[in-house]
């Protein structure tokens, strides 16, 4: 994997506390693993709840070496246009979005579809932490240790047909616990939606996060089943899944739909296609601020070039941008 470094900047002190308790609980579950079932009491064998099982989730070797955004910017600066514009409407307002119980409806061609408690989705699934990058269109960019699994896993498990070529998802529709829904000003059609290729979907880097810095995701990051696709824009990382579906035809997506001129299916990150109100070329790692705007150039497939560029071998980027 391409691995970038990035600048050092400023960190309030909250941040360092939130952080630093996440790495020290890390160590804890580290020598904890290490000490194995031999000390574990009776109370410990009772069935770990989902909060524990992505606590203790396998950290894997990506990302390792990037320094994390601080919890406190992960979760307080926030794109969720369900509950408003603004980064800071996701945290104010989501609390009210209801996450359990829920389920995911599959659809189309598929030998395995209809409605699945999240239990099920999650079933037999090992969580792993990856850390990935996340790179807003916007211009704006984070190092995020996210908790799940690859979304390959459950497709596979869904047995898609051969007239599957893409998969659509979509977000929770409610507007009674989702104010944005309600808001006539929205440039959103709900529900929001989004889609990938088969092989996208497929691809090892993609993952269903359920879990961030080691807790369940909190509802502005998309509670509680959300899509992490790391060498697209973020907005092609759908939050609050409700609905799968396989389909033959490419899927029409919210920000392809809002402006199609602006937003294209594959949003792939790439420095080298400017969005046409604004470069592309850099990025501001959060967090930033007047004294440290920590900016620094973008990558091409956010730096996962190695990984992803064959899924796009003789296609003209800047025609499917
Ligand atoms: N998913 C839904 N349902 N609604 C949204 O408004 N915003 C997208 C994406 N997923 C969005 C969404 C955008 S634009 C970005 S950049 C990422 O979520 C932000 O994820 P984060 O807030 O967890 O960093």
């Amino acid at each position: 994997m391409l691995i970038r470094s990035s600048k050092k900047s400023d960190v309030a002190s909250s941040e360092i506390t939130s952080e630093s308790v996440y790495m020290r609980r890390r160590e804890f579950i580290g020598s904890a693993a290490g000490i194995g079932l031999a000390a574990a009491s009776p109370v410990m064998l009772a069935a770990p709840t989902r909060s524990d099982l992505i606590a203790s989730a396998a950290k894997t070797a990506y990302g390792n070496d990037e320094k994390l955004t601080p919890f406190k910017s992960v979760t307080s600066y926030n794109n969720f246009y369900e509950f408003g514009t603004e980064k800071k409407d996701p945290k104010k307002y989501a609390h009210t979005l209801t996450t359990d119980p829920w389920s995911v409806e599959v659809e189309g061609f598929a030998e395995r579809t209809g409605k699945l408690a999240l239990e099920d989705v999650l079933k037999g699934e090992t969580f792993e932490e990856r850390i990935y990058r996340l790179r807003c269109v916007e211009g704006w960019s984070m190092v995020i240790p996210w908790v799940g699994f690859p979304l390959a896993n459950l497709i596979k498990r869904l047995q898609p047909t051969s007239q599957a070529k893409y998969v659509a998802f979509e977000t929770l529709y409610r507007p009674e616990e989702m104010r944005g829904q309600k808001s006539v000003f929205s440039s959103i059609e709900w529900p929001y939606v989004e889609g990938l290729r088969m092989d996208e979907a497929m691809h090892p880097l993609t993952m269903l996060a359920v879990g961030v810095y080691g807790k369940p995701l909190p509802n502005q990051n998309g509670a509680p089943l959300r899509l992490v696709v790391p060498w697209k824009y973020g907005f092609k990382s759908i939050k609050s899944i409700v609905k799968i579906r396989f389909t033959d035809e490419r899927p029409l997506t919210s920000w392809e739909r809002s402006a199609p001129s602006e937003y294209g299916f594959y949003s792939n990150v790439n420095p080298g296609v400017d969005h046409p109100r604004w470069s592309q070329k850099t990025e501001r790692r959060l967090p930033s601020g007047f004294l440290s705007v920590n900016r620094i150039d973008s990558v091409m497939f956010n730096g996962y070039g190695e990984e992803v560029a064959p899924l796009y071998a003789g296609m003209d980027l800047t025609k499917n941008f």
